[in-house]
């Protein structure tokens, strides 16, 4: 069965990939309708071969559409996202608006592809950094039960948006010349530093992208009570992120069991020849589904516990690609 789709950001960093992901699928569509802020109506984006005009995204978007990615940010969402739902149309919903919300379910489709059945309309996408971490804990937790969670995280400038990546690319230029990196979209030049600051910071400390890692992970997983500790950092990258993670298991499990387990796991690629300085990097992740994981090794201190360190393109499987993944559940 073929249906009416729209694509709300459709001119976004995760929008662009949509129509990428969503071609490369042969997701059955009948027509794709994309939407934007004002700015960009008229613009005209390739969807298999064809030119198709952006729209300004407006209360009356979603008549006759069945299936809608939202991908424009929380605000955009909150207020659009229910008059979507209003229309008949099923919400796939990038942003973190809804994500621990009760009644909408946080999929992420090799893991928790049962949750998507109880839907009301919006089905929430999660965090992009979040998506990359589940993949491998899901397999770990099923074999030795995890106990805690320690993740920091590399983050690459893309998933702060289009403006982000520019911001990389002109202030990389500007300091290579000698002249002054300009921080617009970051609190400071990303340029040549690391910023260990994505998202706003809560009165204990922690960033709310950090919150995201904590509460997102326990209910994709069904664990609410599982402590996850993230310290999330953004560098200097344009695309793809990495993590480095420790995991207390309950019960001991082996080097070469976890290996075996991590490269039979959906969504997941093991490389981990370190011998051979084979390992996960962003640049070879790049547009590439899977998500790599490797240097798996025991942990010096979490014990039973394992140590081990992912890439993976957060715009593809950190976002479209997930989001395209939940749709197909429906
Ligand atoms: P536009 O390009 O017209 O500003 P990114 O995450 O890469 O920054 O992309 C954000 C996406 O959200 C873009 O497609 C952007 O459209 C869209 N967007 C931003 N503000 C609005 C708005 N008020 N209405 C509809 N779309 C919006």
């Amino acid at each position: 069965m073929s249906c009416h789709g729209a694509i709300v950001g459709a001119t976004g960093a995760v929008g662009h990939d949509l129509l990428e992901v969503l071609a490369a699928r042969g997701f059955p569509l009948r027509s794709l309708r994309l939407l934007a802020s004002p700015r960009s109506a008229g613009q005209r984006l390739t969807f298999r071969g064809e030119e198709l005009e952006v729209e300004a995204l407006g209360p009356d978007s979603f008549r006759g559409i069945d299936v809608a990615w939202f991908s424009a940010g929380g605000d955009i969402s909150r207020e659009y996202a229910p008059l979507a739902v209003a229309a008949g149309c099923a919400v796939v919903d990038n942003s973190s608006a809804f994500r621990l919300d009760d009644s909408v379910p946080l999929v992420v489709p090799e893991v928790n592809p049962e949750a998507a059945k109880g839907h009301a309309g919006i089905l929430a996408n999660p965090n992009c950094s979040t998506i990359l971490l589940v993949l491998p804990l899901a397999p770990l937790h099923r074999a030795a039960g995890l106990r805690a969670v320690i993740v920091a995280t590399y983050q690459a400038a893309s998933g702060a948006g289009q403006r982000a990546i520019e911001e990389l690319r002109s202030g990389s230029r500007a300091t290579l010349a000698g002249e002054d990196a300009v921080a617009d979209v970051f609190p400071h030049p990303l340029a040549f530093n690391l910023i260990p600051h994505v998202d706003v910071f809560r009165p204990d400390g922690y960033t709310k992208e950090e919150d995201k890692m904590l509460f997102e992970t326990r209910k994709i997983l069904g664990l609410p009570e599982l402590p996850v500790e993230a310290t999330c950092v953004r560098v200097p990258v344009e695309r793809c992120h990495s993590e480095a993670v420790t995991v207390q298991l309950q019960r001991p499990l082996t080097v070469d069991a976890a290996r075996a387990l991590l490269s039979e796991a959906p969504g997941l690629e093991l490389v981990d020849a370190p011998a051979a300085s084979r390992y996960p990097m962003p640049l070879p992740m790049a547009g590439r589904d899977a998500v790599a994981v490797g240097r798996v090794r025991q942990s010096r201190v979490l014990e039973p516990g394992l140590t081990f360190w992912l890439s993976g393109d957060q715009l593809r499987k950190g976002a479209a690609l997930n989001a395209v993944q939940i749709s197909e559940l429906l």
